[in-house]
C-alpha cells in the first residue's frame, strides 16, 4: 500500500501546510502504508499549452518533471494534496500540475485510488481551497476520504489541533485503501462521470485516439 503526499509551498521545511501533509502521511504509515513526500516547488512543471497531443497519443510534448510525478501518482494507492491558500486558490505549481492532467481526467486515470487534501491559510478560504483540491481528485476518478482546512493567522495553535485531525485522516486513508470504508455516493458520481467522458471520447474518436483505446482496454467503452 503506497501513499504519496504532494506539498505545494515555496517555504520548504518551514511550510505550515507541510506539517499537515506530513501528519496525514504519518497516520497513513501507522496503518501500514509506505509513504513518499514530494515537494512540488523542487520540480519543474511547465504550463499546459493546450496542444491536444496527450488526447491523441497519451504523451505530453513538454519535457520536464511531469512524467515522473504522474508516474508516482499512478503507482500510488493514495494521494495527499497539500497547498496553502494563495488568493483563494492553490499556488501556481499545483495548478500547473492539475492542468497537465486533462487527458488523465478524460480517462479517469485515478479510478480505484483514494485521496484527501490539506490547506492552511492566513485568515480565510482554507475550506474552499482544500475542497477544490479534493474536487480535482474526484474529477480524476479518485475517491476522497476527507479534507483539513485551517486558518492560522490569528490562531496559530489551531495548526496543532489540525495536525491531530490530519493524522486521523491519514489513518482513514489507509483503511479506505484496505476497503474498510465504503463510499457508495462517490461510486455513483464516478460511474456517471465515466459514462459522460466515454461519450465525449467516442464523439471525438479520431482526435482522441489514445483515449478511445484506453476506454476499450479498460473495458469501459459503451
Ligand atoms: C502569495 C500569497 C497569497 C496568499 N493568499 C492568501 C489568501 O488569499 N487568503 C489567506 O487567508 N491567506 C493567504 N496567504 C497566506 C497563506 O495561505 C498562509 O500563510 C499559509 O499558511 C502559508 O502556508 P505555507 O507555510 O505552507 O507556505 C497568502 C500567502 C501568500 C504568500
Amino acid at each position: 500500500m503506497k501513499v504519496i503526499g504532494i506539498n505545494a509551498s515555496p517555504r520548504g521545511r518551514d511550510s505550515n501546510t507541510l506539517r499537515l501533509t506530513n501528519a496525514v502521511l504519518a497516520g497513513a504509515r501507522e496503518e501500514g502504508a509506505e509513504t513518499e513526500l514530494v515537494d512540488l516547488y523542487k520540480l519543474d512543471i511547465g504550463y499546459c499549452n493546450a496542444c491536444g497531443t496527450c488526447y491523441a497519443t497519451g504523451e505530453c510534448t513538454l519535457i520536464d518533471d511531469f512524467a515522473e510525478i504522474f508516474e508516482k501518482m499512478m503507482n500510488a494507492d493514495g494521494i495527499v494534496l497539500g497547498a496553502p491558500n494563495y488568493i483563494d486558490s492553490v499556488p501556481a505549481p499545483m495548478k500547473a500540475l492539475f492542468d497537465r492532467m486533462a487527458d488523465a481526467i478524460h480517462c479517469q486515470m485515478l479510478t480505484g485510488k483514494f485521496g484527501c487534501s490539506v490547506c492552511t491559510a492566513g485568515g480565510s478560504g482554507e475550506h474552499e481551497v482544500a475542497g477544490y483540491m479534493n474536487n480535482v481528485l474526484t474529477t480524476l476518478g479518485a475517491t476522497v476520504v476527507g479534507y483539513i482546512g485551517v486558518a492560522i493567522g490569528r490562531d496559530p495553535p489551531a495548526l496543532g489541533k489540525a495536525e491531530k485531525d490530519a493524522h486521523e485522516m491519514g489513518k482513514k486513508l489507509s483503511r479506505s485503501i484496505r476497503g474498510e470504508h465504503t463510499y457508495p455516493e462517490q461510486d455513483e458520481i464516478h460511474r456517471q462521470r465515466r459514462e459522460y467522458f466515454c461519450q465525449l471520447v467516442k464523439y471525438n474518436k479520431e482526435k482522441f485516439a489514445h483515449e478511445y483505446e484506453w476506454y476499450e482496454q479498460m473495458g469501459w467503452m459503451k
